[in-house]
C-alpha cells in the first residue's frame, strides 16, 4: 500500500474547482470549499498504529486529501474502505487510486457495507464528512452506524472547523459524538489547513445506546 501516485498541479486545480462547484450547488454534502490540507490528513492518523488485517474505514474521502496520506501510512495488509456519497467523486477515487476499495454509498449504511465486503468491525475510522452541516438526525445515524462498526478498542477520528466551534450544530454534534464514546483523546488544531481545523479523537464505543 505504500506506492505513491503524485497529484499534478492541474489535478489540484482541478479538485479545488470540483470542491468549489459541488460547494456552492450542495454546501450540506460538501461542507467546505477546498480540499483539506496534507497538514490535516497528517494529524488525522498521527500517533496511530495501523497493522496488516486491520480494517480502516474512511467516511467521505471526497478528492482523496486524507486516502492519499492514509495509503502512504497503512503496511500492506490492512483493508481500507472508502465510503464516497457523491457518485461523480466516487468514480474519480476508483480511477485514481487503484487497488483501494471504494464503496458508493453513505456512512449511514456502514454496518451493512462492512457485512457486504464480508470485513469485520474496523480499527480505525477517518471521517472527512461536514458532521456541522448535517441535520441533527443525520449526524445520530451516522455516529450510531459509527460505534456499532467499530472494534472495542478502535479509534474514530474526525475534525472541526475552528470558526464553526460556536455553531449549535457543532456543539450538538460534539455533545453526541461523547455520547457515543466512552474516550475522548484528546484534540489537536490544525492552524496550516484552511480554513483552521480541529482533529478530535475517540475510542471505547458506548454500548449503553
Ligand atoms: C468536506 S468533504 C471532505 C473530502 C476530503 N476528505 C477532504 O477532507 O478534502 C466531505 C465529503 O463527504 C462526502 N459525504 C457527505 N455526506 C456523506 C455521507 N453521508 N456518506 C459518505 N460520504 C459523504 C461528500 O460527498 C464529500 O466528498
Amino acid at each position: 500500500m505504500n506506492s505513491q501516485t503524485p497529484t499534478t498541479p492541474l489535478e489540484q486545480l482541478q479538485d479545488a474547482f470540483h470542491f468549489l462547484g459541488r460547494f456552492l450547488t450542495r454546501p450540506g454534502t460538501i461542507g467546505s470549499i477546498w480540499p483539506s490540507s496534507r497538514q490535516l490528513g497528517e494529524a488525522m492518523i498521527d500517533k496511530l498504529l495501523m497493522k496488516s488485517g486491520d480494517v480502516v474505514v474512511e467516511y467521505g474521502p471526497g478528492t482523496g486529501s486524507f486516502t492519499r496520506v492514509l495509503r502512504e501510512h497503512m503496511p500492506s495488509g490492512v483493508e481500507y474502505l472508502g465510503i464516497e456519497h457523491d457518485r461523480e467523486l466516487h468514480q474519480k477515487l476508483v480511477v485514481r487510486f487503484p487497488g483501494m476499495r471504494f464503496h458508493h454509498g453513505s456512512a449511514e449504511e456502514t454496518p451493512e457495507i462492512l457485512n457486504h465486503y464480508r470485513l469485520g468491525r474496523a480499527k480505525l475510522v477517518v471521517s472527512g464528512l461536514p458532521f456541522a452541516n448535517m441535520p441533527p438526525s443525520l449526524q445520530e445515524r451516522i455516529l450510531r452506524a459509527t460505534s456499532s462498526s467499530l472494534h472495542p478498542h478502535g479509534t474514530f477520528r474526525t475534525f472541526t472547523y475552528l470558526l464553526s466551534t460556536l455553531n449549535p450544530s457543532t456543539i450538538h454534534f460534539r455533545r453526541l459524538v461523547s455520547e457515543h464514546f466512552e474516550k475522548h483523546q484528546g484534540s489537536r488544531t490544525v492552524i496550516q489547513n484552511f480554513p483552521p481545523a480541529r482533529v478530535l479523537s475517540y475510542s471505547n464505543p458506548s454500548s449503553k445506546l
